[in-house]
């Protein structure tokens, strides 16, 4: 072991006994932390245009009550939540929210908006990061909230039914008792519906190891904008009849349907799950990390993800949280899943060794138990809300070749020096995903056109994407050609007038549109 490193197993020489894991941060409580400040009107702030979508009366409050009573909400102060997003830099302006129960109400609901041409947004936890979850203007906002029944759970395939408004959280919890766990989890997976996930084709931090939803989803029931429901709810591991309808909707935002019930195949909960956060002095250093982790822990690797000494900063200032390893310029965080611990724990145990020996790992620390694992993931998977304290963030979710990744924080720090309070980078690095965020005392036009289209730009350059996995909501739509060519762009717009002629779901969120001005 070379003579910087400090290795401690167990983790127990940081942890205080007195501090229990942090809780998942959730949508509202969270912003409520920092204070409600009042966040300016999306079509004020982007000069947005309202599409001539018709207004809501009277007699339409008066229909949905009828429809569901009891499950209609209409108060400012009740509204005011669904219509302002987690970032708390969006907000729309809608006076209704509806909370229907069942797929039946979902279809009268759209049958109804259809025919009426009133807007519609798809709701689900409201964590999404790209203001696509809050209306722009008064779009009926339709919360899955009560859609949280499980439909069903097989023990022999792992094959999850349920409503598209369940918790992530939940979903999990109910699945560990059965010895299974969902494919996916993120950090707002105490608030985040299923059918959001789905919805925004959610990546996070097992995506490693379970692969894309777009794999792992089986089958689909979405509700389509005139009101008709579509079943493609199959548990069918294989199923080559025809096109593979339910693509379409993962990752569609709430644009071409809404997703009321998800069959999804979920893998066995891991026996023997480990996790070591480690420092090192360069990026460099930790892309060699990267590569020696993956050969030498191959088949048990989960997760591998990194961060920046800002963020640290960031987390133990504002969450209290504590580093357990001394400063490094960056860190990264290695989970290994299997299924025998004294096997998984002498691997991780020979990288590690390695990794230190050879000087690409200056210190760290490993967990085994379950608890001490939650904190050292609570350092990573919390940087979102740590950064939430800091004032405005203009957040970037990039995917790039994974030599790639740090250059744009750097280059990006370069350009803006002191206009920016901070500039950091955090993300998904076994996924080649940066999470590049600049963080401002406040939201500034200037700002802005300082960082776009320059991020986009830069990672067209790289054949990178301007969106790996949280999507082009309102706030990317307008650069959705870096990513995509013209052609693929209008395919997309006529496969969304073939299932909402109206445009009525969903409107101004992920195809650019001719009737609005460009924000770049
Ligand atoms: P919402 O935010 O309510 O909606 C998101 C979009 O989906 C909107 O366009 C909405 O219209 C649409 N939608 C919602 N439900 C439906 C439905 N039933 N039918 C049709 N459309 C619907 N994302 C990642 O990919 N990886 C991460 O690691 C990650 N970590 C996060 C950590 C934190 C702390 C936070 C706040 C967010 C994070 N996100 C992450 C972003 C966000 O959590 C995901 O995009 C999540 O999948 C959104 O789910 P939701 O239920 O909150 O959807
Ligand atoms: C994450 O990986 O932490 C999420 O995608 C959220 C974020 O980008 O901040
Ligand atoms: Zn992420």
């Amino acid at each position: 072991m070379a003579s910087r490193a400090v290795w401690r197993r167990g983790a127990s020489a940081w942890l205080r006994a007195s501090r229990e894991p942090p809780g998942v941060p959730r949508s509202r409580g969270c912003a409520g932390a920092r204070g409600s400040r009042e966040v300016v009107p999306t079509c004020e702030r982007y000069a947005v245009r309202r599409l001539p979508f018709g207004r809501l009366a009277d007699g339409d409050v008066a229909f949905f009550e009828r429809l569901m009573p009891g499950r209609v909400v209409t108060g400012q102060e009740e509204v005011r939540p669904f219509n302002v997003d987690w970032l708390q830099s969006v907000r729309g302006c809608s006076q209704l929210v509806l909370k229907p129960q069942t797929t039946a109400e979902v279809s009268q609901v759209l049958r109804y908006c259809h025919e009426r041409n009133l807007a519609v947004n798809p709701q689900g936890g409201n964590t999404g990061l790209v203001g696509g979850s809050v209306p722009v203007f008064d779009e009926i906002v339709l919360s899955t909230a009560l859609m949280n029944r499980i439909i069903s759970f097989d023990r022999v395939s792992g094959i999850l039914v349920c409503q598209a408004g369940c918790v992530l959280e939940r979903l999990n919890e109910y699945l560990e008792e059965q010895g299974f766990i969902m494919p996916l989890d993120l950090g707002a997976k105490g608030s985040c519906h299923i059918g959001g996930n789905v919805a925004t084709n959610a990546g996070g931090l097992r995506l490693l190891r379970y692969g894309s939803l777009r794999g792992t989803v089986l089958g689909l029931e979405v509700v389509l904008a005139d009101g008709s429901a579509l079943d493609c709810l199959t548990s069918l591991r294989k199923d080559n009849t025809g096109y593979d309808l339910k693509q379409l909707f993962i990752g569609s935002e709430g644009t071409l349907g809404v997703i009321t019930a998800v069959s999804i195949l979920c893998p066995q909960k891991p026996k023997a799950v480990n996790v070591a956060f480690l420092g090192c002095q360069s990026f460099a250093k930790v892309l060699e990390t990267f590569t020696t982790c993956r050969a030498m822990l191959g088949e048990i690797l989960s997760a591998f993800e990194f961060m920046d000494e800002k963020c640290m900063e960031l987390v133990e200032r504002h969450l209290k949280l504590s580093s357990p390893v001394a400063d490094s310029p960056f860190y990264v965080l290695i989970e290994t899943s299997g299924s025998n611990s004294t096997h998984d724990e002498e691997k991780l145990n020979n990288f590690l060794e390695k990794a230190i020996a050879s000087g690409l790992v200056s210190d760290g620390t490993m967990a085994t138990d379950y608890k001490k694992i939650k904190v050292l993931w609570s350092l990573r998977e919390r940087i979102t809300e740590a950064l939430t304290h800091e004032g405005y963030v203009y957040k970037y979710d990039i995917s790039l070749p994974v030599g790639k990744l740090y250059e744009l924080v750097t280059d990006m720090r370069a350009r803006l020096g002191h206009r920016a309070k901070n500039v950091l980078g955090y993300g998904h690095l076994g996924d080649g995903n940066l999470h590049l965020n600049i963080t401002a005392e406040s939201y500034s036009h200037s700002l802005l056109d300082a960082i776009e289209p320059f991020v986009y730009e830069w990672t067209a350059r790289c054949s990178g994407s301007i969106s790996a996995e949280h999507g082009l909501g309102f706030k990317k739509k307008q650069f959705i050609q870096y990513s995509k060519p013209q052609q693929a762009v209008l395919l997309m717009q006529r496969f969304k007038a073939m299932l909402d002629p109206k445009g009525i779901l969903n409107p101004y969120k992920v195809l650019p549109s001719a009737h609005e001005r460009s924000m770049s």
